[in-house]
């Protein structure tokens, strides 16, 4: 509840166009509302990976990932070819895998992955 009220409070103050204040606020959102979308942390894309990836499989198995931009592409492409994921618009997959390498890239690899 205190989540989505919070949420509100911030899509409120975008609207209005409180440049630094919606920033300060946005940044206290994403950590409070990344448990609604299942841990995924907030930045563009996340709609689109929560929406598509979640489709089939479990997020988990997309955090535990920790790979390069163009590893992900690749994943990307396995998952079209192999796993039956509709095929994205040009725009869509960049804003996915940019996503995915920016929250999800290698340098995650340190916790606790080879
Ligand atoms: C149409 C169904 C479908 C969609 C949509 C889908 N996947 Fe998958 N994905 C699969 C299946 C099936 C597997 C399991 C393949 C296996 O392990 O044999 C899988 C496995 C994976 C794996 C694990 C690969 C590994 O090496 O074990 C990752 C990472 C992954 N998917 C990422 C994604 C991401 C990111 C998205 C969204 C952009 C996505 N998937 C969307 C079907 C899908």
């Amino acid at each position: 509840m205190r989540a989505s009220l919070h949420g509100f409070a911030l899509v409120l103050l975008l609207a209005l166009g409180g440049g630094t204040w919606a920033a300060a606020t946005e940044t206290v959102g994403q950590a409070d509302d990344a448990d609604e979308w299942d841990g995924l942390p907030g930045g563009p894309g996340r709609e689109e990976v929560y929406g598509m990836c979640s489709a089939c499989h479990s997020l988990m198995i997309v955090k535990q990932q920790g790979l390069s931009r163009d590893d992900w592409a690749e994943m990307m492409d396995w998952m079209v070819e192999e796993q039956g994921m509709p095929e994205l618009d040009e725009e869509t997959l960049t804003l996915i895998i940019d996503y995915l390498a920016e929250h999800y890239g290698v340098d995650r690899r340190g916790a606790g992955q080879p």
